[in-house]
């Protein structure tokens, strides 16, 4: 139970901060994008990160949402380097926009943290036709990757740096449907469950990161990839059902009983910038993590590696069709 903050091996608990998981951690000279950075874990992922001296791309939909964040972490840390770039992760021409404009920029890359996120919203297909959840949370997230794994590479051979590519899930994964992801029936409306889907979205980014770890370490490139769960933390991700939505009367007094027992937002950031940052996690590849310590998924098809091999090919046909 996290609140009573038992520390695991890395020395840090679920009620470490995103602060003190990166005490004395000098990020200068890395850069780093943050997808989802305009509300909750993104928020204070930016924070810390440009806090400990990272230069941070906030990659948002809301390029206007995502200036006022770069103004007030601007307030508060005069030295930060932020630059907001707008991404829309659902459909794929905004993510080809985002990475040739990213790649023309020239700035090297370090570190990519795939935040952003969606929870259980009615069936609704992206503008290529997929799945809004598996779109956002897995397809947008895959293809940026493969876009920007060229200039990650390049920066981890220049730099002598190691890279890493964060893949922030969800103990969500185990919700998902019987067989993990239903690869023959993504946008099958007749048998949607909203919080099924989000459970098949988050362990595609399960097994996203296994596959691209066995993929790197194959190809003896120095960058890791690691997914993780943050936590349960009180943000805006409920905004699709009554969890946290006060609008609803009647879930008002259960849903403040329930707000109570998640964690903030400062302690949501902390396993992805432990995975980030840290130096224990150098050379730790294809593992999840939560509370910042190594953990192990919680379900058989997300340490699926064969069902890992197929949603690559699955991914990327998808990518390759628009
Ligand atoms: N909160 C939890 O308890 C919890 C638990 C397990 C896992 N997670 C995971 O943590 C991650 C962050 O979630 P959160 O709790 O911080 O939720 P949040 O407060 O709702 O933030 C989600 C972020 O993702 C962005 N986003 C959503 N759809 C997008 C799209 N199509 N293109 C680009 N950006 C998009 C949102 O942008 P806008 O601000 O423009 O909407 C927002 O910045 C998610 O991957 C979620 O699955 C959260």
């Amino acid at each position: 139970m996290w609140i009573f903050g038992w520390k695991g091996p890395s020395g840090f608990s679920a009620r470490s901060t995103a602060e003190e998981v990166t005490e004395g951690i000098d990020a200068t000279g890395l850069t780093a994008i943050v997808t989802g950075a305009t509300s909750g874990i993104g928020v204070d992922t930016t924070r810390v990160l440009a806090l400990r001296g990272a230069h941070v791309v906030m990659a948002v939909r809301n390029v206007e949402a995502g200036k006022k964040l770069k103004e007030s972490i601007l307030n508060e840390i005069p030295s930060a380097k932020i630059d907001v770039m707008q991404l829309e992760l659902s459909s794929m021409a905004s993510v080809r926009k985002f990475a040739s404009e990213y790649i023309a920029s020239c700035l090297p890359l370090n570190i990519l943290i795939n935040n952003a996120g969606i929870m259980a919203p009615p069936f609704s297909l992206s503008p290529d036709g997929i799945e809004l959840q598996f779109a956002t949370n897995h397809v947008g997230h895959f293809l940026l990757t493969h876009l920007l794994l060229d200039t990650m590479k390049k920066t981890a051979r220049e730099s002598n740096r190691e890279g890493r590519i964060v893949l922030v899930s969800s103990d969500g994964h185990k919700f998902a449907y019987n067989e993990g992801i239903r690869l023959d029936k993504i946008n099958n409306e007749a048998e949607y469950n909203c919080y099924r889907a989000y459970g098949q979205s988050k362990v595609a980014n399960i097994l996203h990161a296994k596959e691209l770890a066995r993929r790197l370490k194959e190809e003896g490139v120095n960058i890791t990839a690691n997914s993780l769960h943050p936590g349960e933390i009180a943000t805006n991700l409920a905004r699709n059902n009554g969890l946290l939505n006060g609008n609803i009367y009647a879930h008002q007094c259960l849903d403040s009983i329930k707000l109570s027992m998640l964690r903030r937002v400062i302690q949501g950031a902390a396993t992805q910038l432990y995975v980030a940052l840290h130096p224990q996690v150098k050379g730790v590849s294809g593992e999840f993590f939560k509370d910042s310590n190594l953990s192990k998924p919680g379900t058989a098809p997300a340490q699926d590696e064969e069902l890992a091999k197929q949603l690559w090919d699955f991914s990327m046909k998808m990518i390759k069709k628009q």
